[in-house]
């Protein structure tokens, strides 16, 4: 059943590519609008890349008519938190003054239903460590996490004034890749830790250093809520659902609802992937809160569970690098 199309902005990047699969399985033609600062041309398989800046107001309009455009997802962002801290006015201009540009020419242009992809970060270091709701408070404390939660603020008020419908997904730690082998995740700098790891396995980069063990967690490293891009993608398509039924104003955490630590992950990989993971201990970063976990019941609440376990993320983050950067046997 075709359902009209989805202007998917940085839908070349890592989740967006993987949501642009879903909603072409789910009958919508997600068109790409993606100035390919970090994405990858060859991830838009699914229907028509724009290559053009989300501020490019003119591309905007020009994509909304020439496909019909029933609703906007929104990827496009810097999201590097160390670099935010070193050029935060980069981090404003990109993620607020960019992201106001579009929303207002998705206005213009008469798009009334807008899903944002924000995420954890705008909870800042939760006083408790127990898993955050979505109604906790929000106070980020690097540019990165401020920046998305100003855009929040913009796409809540504008689409209040206009009468128009909005999500927000508070994505935790996405990881994996696509189950088929489409897709996967390719970021330079990599930050992640799943990527990290699978090269530092294969010898492809120095031991992983792991910033921190003395932590107040159960074995001193941080605990983190680690989520498959491809429950992501399906969280995606039950809340773009939800805006089209006329439901607005939707804030949901995304993540997997669970906790584990880092050496915990390390194990985890070293038990799937049967080799072992050099890792190097360092200095805690500045920023790092020693627990983000997501509470999911909102999401859940919709008839949304996360299918796919950690295992899966490193098995299919591993076949991803296999694929695109292959071993040379030794
Ligand atoms: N990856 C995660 O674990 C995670 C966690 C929390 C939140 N997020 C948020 O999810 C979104 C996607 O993350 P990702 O990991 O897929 O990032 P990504 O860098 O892989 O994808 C972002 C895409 O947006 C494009 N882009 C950036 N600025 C643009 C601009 N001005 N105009 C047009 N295109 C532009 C890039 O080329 C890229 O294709 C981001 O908004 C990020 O803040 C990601």
């Amino acid at each position: 059943m075709k359902r009209g199309a989805i202007l998917v902005a940085g839908g070349a990047g890592y989740i967006g590519s993987h949501v642009c699969k879903a909603l072409a399985t789910h009958g919508y033609l997600p068109v790409t609008l993606d100035d390919l600062s970090s994405g990858h041309a060859r991830a838009v398989q699914w229907g028509p890349l724009v290559q053009a800046d989300i501020a490019d107001a003119d591309a905007v309009a020009r994509t909304v008519r020439a496909h019909d455009v029933v609703g906007a997802l929104h990827f496009a962002a810097k999201s590097l938190v160390g670099e935010s801290v070193r050029e935060p006015l980069k981090y404003f201009r990109e993620n607020v003054g960019k992201g106001v540009a579009f929303l207002e020419a998705l206005q213009t242009a008469g798009v009334a239903n807008i899903l944002f992809s924000s995420t954890a970060a705008v909870y800042g270091d939760p006083a408790q460590p127990r898993p955050i709701r979505e109604d906790d408070a929000t106070r980020p404390i690097n540019p990165y996490g401020a920046s998305k939660l100003a855009f929040e603020e913009a796409l809540r008020g504008a689409t209040r004034a206009s009468g128009g419908r909005c999500g927000i997904l508070r994505y935790f730690n996405a990881a994996g890749a696509d189950s088929d082998g489409d897709l996967g995740e390719d970021h330079d700098p990599e930050t992640h830790l799943i990527p990290l790891i699978v090269r530092a396995s294969r010898g492809d980069t120095p031991p992983l250093t792991v910033y921190g063990q003395d932590y107040d967690t159960r074995d001193g490293t941080p605990i983190r809520d680690y989520v498959h891009v491809e429950d992501l993608a399906s969280a995606h398509i039950l809340v773009l659902k939800q805006l089209f039924n006329g439901r607005t104003d939707i804030v949901l955490n995304a993540g997997a609802g669970q906790g584990v630590t880092v050496r915990e992950v390390l194990r985890a990989a070293e038990d799937c992937l049967e080799r072992p993971v050099p890792a190097v201990v360092g200095a805690r970063r500045d920023g790092d809160p020693p627990v983000l976990v997501a509470d999911t019941g909102g999401l859940e609440a919709l008839g949304w569970k996360p299918q796919k376990s950690l295992h899966d993320m490193i098995r299919s983050a591993a076949a991803w690098r296999e694929k695109t950067s292959p071993r040379i046997a030794s």
